[in-house]
C-alpha cells in the first residue's frame, strides 16, 4: 500500500485546497435562496468524483440532487462498497458569533475552520480523495464502489427512502461505509456501535380569539403560556426520566458487554462539564454520561415561542404558545409509536380553557451496529495502522435516519468511521475538522477499501 499511501501524502496540499473550494460554496439545504448554491456544490462534487476516474452522475430529487457515483471494476468476487455521506450543511447563523466567516475555509491551530468541514463535506470528500489514490495510482480499486451524497440530509432526508426504494438495483452493496460522525478524543480512532433516531415535534397551543388585556381577563381565561409550560413540564420526572406513560416499554437495554466497554472509556465528567462551562451533570438516574448520550433516550426542548418579548412589559395575555419538542430514540424505539404515546399524553395532562395541537416534523429510527465480522475488524486494523492506536468502540447521540433504511432494503450491513472531535462545533458557530484527522483519514480509508477487497 506504500505506493496509495505514498500518492495520498504528496498531494495533501492540493486535496486541502479542493476541500476549501466545496467548502466555500455554501449548500444550505434548508434555505430556498441557496438552492442553486446546493446544486453547484452537487455538481462541483460529481466533476471531482469524474476526475478521480468514477463514472457520476447527477440524479434530481423532488427535492436537492443525488449524487451517484460509480466503479465497477473490482470483478464479481470484491465486495461492494456504498459510500454514503453528504453535501448540504445547517445554516451558519448567527454570524456574529464566527471567528472567520463560515464559508471562507480558514486554518487555525491545526483546524480547519469553516461550515461543512466536520459536517459532512470534510469527511465525504476524504472518501473522494482516497478513492482518487487508489484509482491513480493502480488504475483500480480493491473493491466495487457506489457513492452516494445527498443533498437534504441536514432537512431529513425527505427524498432518500424513495429514492434508495427506485435504485434498489444500482445501490445493492454488501457494505455501506459512512464518515458522518467523530472519533471519541483526539488521537483515538474509533468504531460506532450506534446511532439514536428521532422523533420531532411542534406543540401548539391555541387560547382565545385574540391575545387579551392581562388585567381584564387574567384569572378567568386558560394562558397559553401558562399551559404550554405545564404541558412542557410533566415531560420528564424530578429525577429527570422522561413521564410518558409507556415512553420505556420499547426500550431494549443495552448488553453488559458493551456497557463495560462504554465503562472503560477515558471519560471525565469533570472536564466534559467544564469544557461546556457547566458546574454541573444532570440526567437519568443509573446511567452514566456516556450512556445518557448514546444508548438512553431524551426528551428535549428546542425553542419555544409566546407572547410578549420585545423591551419593558406588556401585559398581555397570549393567545398563542407553541414549543419545538425532539426525543432521541434508542433500539426498539419507533418515531411513530412516541408520537402515538406523545399525543395520548398531552390530552391528558392539558389544562381545560385551550387546544392544542401537534404537528410531526421529521422522524427517524435509531441504529445498532453488528460490531463483529470481516468489515468491522478491517475497519479497526485500518484505523490502527493509520493512527498508531487501536480504535475504541463508542456510540453516536446524533441520527443519520437513512443508515437504517440502507440496512434493511440493501440487505447491507452499515459501518460508520468518523473523524470529527467532540468539540468541534456541529452545527454551531466556529465549526472544525483536524486537519491531521482529515490527512490521517484519508489514509485510512485507503488501507480500509483495500482491506475489505
Ligand atoms: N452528522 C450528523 C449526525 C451525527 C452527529 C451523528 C454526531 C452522531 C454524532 C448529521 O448531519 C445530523 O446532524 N443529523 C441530524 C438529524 C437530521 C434528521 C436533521 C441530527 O442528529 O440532529
Ligand atoms: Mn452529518
Ligand atoms: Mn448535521
Amino acid at each position: 500500500m506504500s505506493d496509495v499511501l505514498g500518492f495520498v501524502a504528496s498531494n495533501l496540499g492540493r486535496f486541502r485546497a479542493e476541500l476549501y473550494d466545496f467548502l466555500r460554496i455554501p449548500s444550505i439545504s434548508a434555505k430556498s435562496e441557496h438552492d442553486g448554491d446546493t446544486r453547484r456544490a452537487a455538481e462541483w462534487l460529481a466533476e471531482k468524483l469524474t476526475s478521480a476516474g468514477l463514472s457520476s452522475e447527477i440524479v434530481d430529487t423532488p427535492g436537492h440532487p443525488v449524487v451517484l457515483a460509480e466503479w465497477r471494476g473490482a470483478g464479481p468476487d470484491a465486495p461492494t462498497v456504498l459510500i454514503y455521506g453528504h453535501y448540504d450543511v445547517q445554516p451558519p447563523e448567527p454570524l456574529e458569533l464566527w471567528t472567520s466567516p463560515p464559508f471562507e475555509p480558514t486554518e487555525r491551530d491545526g483546524r480547519i475552520y469553516a461550515r461543512g468541514s466536520a459536517d459532512d463535506k470534510g469527511q465525504l470528500y476524504m472518501h473522494v480523495k482516497a478513492l482518487e489514490a487508489h484509482l491513480a495510482t493502480r488504475s483500480r480499486l480493491p473493491i466495487n464502489v457506489v457513492l452516494l451524497a445527498e443533498g437534504e440530509e441536514e432537512v431529513g432526508s425527505e427524498n432518500l427512502v424513495p429514492f434508495v426504494e427506485a435504485h434498489a438495483d444500482r445501490l445493492a452493496c454488501d457494505i455501506v461505509l459512512i464518515s458522518d460522525t467523530g472519533m471519541f478524543a483526539e488521537g483515538l480512532p474509533s468504531l460506532l456501535f450506534s446511532l439514536r433516531g428521532l422523533a420531532y415535534f411542534e406543540i401548539h397551543v391555541h387560547g382565545a380569539r385574540s391575545d387579551l388585556h392581562s388585567g381584564e381577563y387574567g384569572g378567568a381565561v386558560m394562558n397559553p403560556g401558562n399551559a404550554l409550560a405545564r404541558i412542557i413540564a410533566s415531560l420528564h420526572d424530578t429525577e429527570g426520566r422522561i413521564a410518558i406513560p409507556g415512553f420505556y416499554d420499547d426500550v431494549v437495554e443495552w448488553d453488559a458487554e458493551t456497557r463495560a466497554q462504554i465503562a472503560e472509556l477515558p471519560h471525565s465528567d469533570e472536564a466534559f462539564a467544564s469544557e461546556l462551562a457547566l458546574g454541573e451533570l444532570v440526567g437519568e438516574p443509573g446511567y452514566g454520561t456516556l450512556e445518557r448520550l448514546w444508548i438512553r433516550p431524551t426528551c428535549d426542548v428546542n425553542g419555544i415561542l409566546c407572547g410578549y418579548t420585545g423591551q419593558g412589559a406588556k401585559t398581555v395575555l397570549p393567545n398563542h404558545a407553541m414549543a419545538k419538542v425532539s426525543f432521541r430514540l434508542v433500539p426498539d424505539q419507533d418515531p411513530a409509536r412516541v408520537k402515538e404515546l406523545l399525543e395520548e399524553h398531552i390530552r391528558v395532562v392539558t389544562p381545560a380553557g385551550v387546544e392544542v395541537e401537534i404537528k410531526e416534523l421529521h422522524g427517524g429510527r435509531p441504529w445498532k451496529a453488528s460490531v463483529s465480522g470481516p468489515a468491522f475488524e478491517a475497519a479497526a486494523e485500518a484505523l490502527e495502522e493509520a493512527f498508531g492506536t487501536a480504535p475504541v468502540p463508542m456510540g453516536g447521540g446524533g441520527s443519520i435516519p437513512i443508515v437504517v433504511e440502507f440496512e434493511e432494503r440493501l440487505d447491507a450491513t452499515a459501518l460508520l468511521i468518523g473523524f470529527s472531535l467532540p468539540g468541534c462545533n456541529l452545527h454551531a458557530p466556529d465549526e472544525w475538522l483536524p486537519i491531521e484527522n482529515f490527512e490521517k483519514g484519508i489514509g485510512a480509508l485507503a488501507l480500509l477499501y483495500e482491506k475489505l477487497g
